[in-house]
């Protein structure tokens, strides 16, 4: 387990002082994979490497498996080669001028094993992430997505008590990626490495994590588990930053139990409160996705009693494969719509978006 508590690093130089992380708390739960999430500079590797030892936090502090690595108030700091963790890391540095096996069995030098058993090490460090067969290949001879291979493998090889990893499919295509992102969940899944994930890119965060922590300027927004996070985020920059999502302005009116009505410039509107903070009278912002939108072309037999409707103006549809994206004008706003593949492509014509009420998130305006 890691535990890190009240973190603060500030980096500080003659002609500036950056706050690069603030009061950063999360635990992550043996055997589980933990990703910090946000834009860039949002304080993700500076995190990732106070826990690595590579930053010595300027508050707070960290614990792995109930040993203090970091305690500022007591002046605790152990150095990043006695932690025993595994890193990958973006660029995957793979010396060219070793092979595969090589690569490897060399992150354990300085352990006083011989070199019999470091082989075997590394032969079973290869044999989890399925490079073994590649064992001898001179290393610059490897793809994209094997060198990424190579590098977990280097990680894994010392038996680390938990794996850290910053970015480490920014390097690949987009195919390889959802690929390997697969592939790390698979790996997370079988060996139940304690693990701490670094990326901005959100898809890669819901298909890797058991949790999700969003950053943004430093702090944490909001955490969750990736389906809570994306389908009930309780911010409106959660809303932004996991997927699109269309945003109505509004004050909130009226309260029964979970479902909160709200007026606005386009018409009451009917969704659940995410934040039972929230008082009658406070301006919120309503968030509906763009696949919980359907499209008709009049108002009204939606068979729901509970249903939105909005009136708009199709500007313009096109096919995006597995949907088909439409723009509608609504007022002043544009509003984002995924219908199904086989929906009506024409434009310039008047429509009315229609969403169900339990898709639809009231959340406060920030
Ligand atoms: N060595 C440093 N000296 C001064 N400022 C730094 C240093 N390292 C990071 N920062 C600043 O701290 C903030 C957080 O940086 P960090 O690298 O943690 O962001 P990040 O979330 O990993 O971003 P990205 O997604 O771009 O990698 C940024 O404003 C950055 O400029
Ligand atoms: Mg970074």
């Amino acid at each position: 387990m890691i535990s890190v508590a009240g973190l603060g690093k500030t980096f500080q130089s003659k002609s500036e002082t950056v706050h690069a992380i603030r009061d950063v708390s999360f635990e992550v739960a043996a055997g589980e994979i933990v990703t910090l999430l946000g834009p860039s500079g949002c304080g993700k590797t500076t995190t990732l490497r106070c826990v690595a030892g590579l930053e010595k936090p300027t508050a707070g502090s960290i614990f792995i498996n109930d040993r203090p690595v970091v305690d500022s108030k007591h002046d605790v700091f152990v150095p990043p080669h006695k932690r025993n963790l595994g890193m990958v890391f973006q660029s995957y540095a793979i010396w060219p001028h070793m092979n595969v096996l090589e690569n490897v069995a060399y992150a354990l030098e300085g352990r006083g094993m011989s070199k019999a058993d470091m082989r075997a090490e590394a032969m079973r460090a290869l044999d989890t992430v399925q490079m073994a067969h590649l064992s001898d290949r001179p290393a610059p001879r490897l793809s994209g997505g094997q060198q990424q291979r190579v590098a977990i493998a280097r990680a894994l090889v010392g038996r680390p008590q938990a794996l850290l990893f910053d970015e480490p499919l920014s390097n690949l295509d987009a195919k390889l990626r959802m690929e390997m992102r697969k592939e790390l969940r698979r790996l997370q899944l079988q060996i139940g490495l304690t693990s701490i994930y670094v990326t901005h890119d959100q898809s890669e965060a819901l298909a890797i994590s058991d949790w999700i922590i969003l950053m943004k300027d430093g702090q944490i927004v909001e955490r969750g588990r990736p389906v809570d996070i994306y389908c009930r985020p309780k911010k409106v920059f959660t809303a932004q930053f996991l997927g699109a999502t269309n945003l109505f302005p509004g004050t909130l009116v009226a309260l029964d139990g979970q479902r909160a009505r709200v007026q606005g410039p386009h018409g009451d509107l009917i969704g659940v409160l995410s934040d039972p903070e929230l008082r009658i009278g406070a301006p919120v912002q309503v968030s509906v996705r763009p696949e919980a939108i359907r499209m008709a072309s009049s108002l009204g037999g939606t068979g729901q009693a509970d249903a939105n409707q909005i009136a708009g103006r199709l500007e313009l549809a096109v096919f995006a494969g597995n949907a088909v994206e439409a723009d509608v004008r609504v007022g002043e706003a544009k509003v984002l719509c995924l219908l199904d593949h086989d929906a009506d492509l024409k434009a310039d014509r008047d429509v009315v978006l229609t969403f169900a009420a339990e898709d639809t998130l009231v959340l406060a305006n920030e």
